[in-house]
């Protein structure tokens, strides 16, 4: 199994890695059987899988029903567990029982909590408990409203300055990996050089040791411009929206279901030798 030991071992010996969001069991398993070495319980997931126009309105125990999916999908990646607004904020008692519950109703291995400040007080304090923690700066989607919408982060000197300080605190603070989101490749590649710990990219160029998508924009099941920083290996939403079309037709027709597809009294259309019949969904 993946753990924040290899994620460091992966930077010490040079080996990029790759991150991406995973949402439910069987997405899950699919990316844990491809060999994906991390994979991110995302507070995206509101987006993409729930509708909400941010992250915002994500509760923890949506992200607790969706950590436990993944966790049942998965044997060999590293879980992590993003932590939502407002499940850390109000103090760090409340951030360590949530971070706990990642951990014990979830089955996620670490938590990932956005920003610097008075995050590193929260990161340290996990750490302590022995509750992995993955930073994550630049564009944090938590403070959209904070940057007057979903910005590109640390363009100006003084920005660019915060950003470096928040990864080293969150490094000293115990930190085991850091997400940067949507900050200009030579910032990226600063923060990379600066430290011990890897960092994971998203929209911040090639110079990470990391790179995480979302699974959705990588599938291209999101539709329409992807923003500049996603690339989409497969074009799903169309394949869909075929599949299902056939499968309308097909019904119309009356070509669905053929007697391959029906069971019979008799049993004459046995299934092959040796498989057990079983009526069942997702078998496989
Ligand atoms: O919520 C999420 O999926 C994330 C990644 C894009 C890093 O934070």
């Amino acid at each position: 199994m993946t753990t924040v030991l290899d994620v460091q071992r992966f930077k010490d010996e040079h080996r990029r890695f790759s991150m991406l969001t995973a949402y439910d069991y069987l997405s899950a398993r699919i990316l844990d059987e491809a060999g994906i070495p991390v994979l991110l319980v995302g507070d995206s997931l509101g987006m993409v899988m729930l509708g909400y126009p941010t992250t915002l309105p994500v509760t923890l125990d949506e992200m607790i029903h969706h950590a436990k999916a993944v966790s049942r999908g998965s044997r060999q990646a590293l879980l992590a567990g993003d932590m939502p607004f407002m499940s850390y904020h109000v103090s760090e008692e409340q951030a360590i029982a949530s971070a706990g519950r990642f951990l014990q109703e979830g089955g996620m291995h670490a938590v990932k909590l956005e920003g610097g400040g008075r995050t590193v007080g929260i990161t340290r304090r996990l750490t302590e408990m022995g509750i992995p923690v993955m930073g994550h700066l630049g564009l944090t989607p938590q403070f959209v409203h904070q940057m007057g919408g979903f910005k590109v982060q640390g363009k100006g000197q003084a920005q660019a300055a915060r950003i470096l300080a928040d990864a080293k605190e969150l490094e000293q603070a115990g930190a085991f990996s850091l997400v940067l989101e949507g900050v200009p490749g030579d910032l990226a590649a600063r923060v990379t050089q600066a430290l011990h710990i890897p960092t994971i990219g998203i929209g911040a160029g090639a110079a990470t040791d990391g790179q995480v998508l979302v699974f959705h924009d990588m599938l291209g099941l999101t539709t329409g411009k992807a923003p500049k920083f996603v690339k989409r290996y497969a074009n799903l939403a169309e394949e869909i929206a075929n599949a299902a079309q056939r499968f309308a037709r097909e019904v119309a027709s009356g070509e669905f279901p053929g007697p391959e597809h029906a069971y019979s009294a008799n049993g004459s259309t046995p299934p092959p030798s040796g498989e057990k019949e079983e009526v069942r969904y997702g078998a496989g």
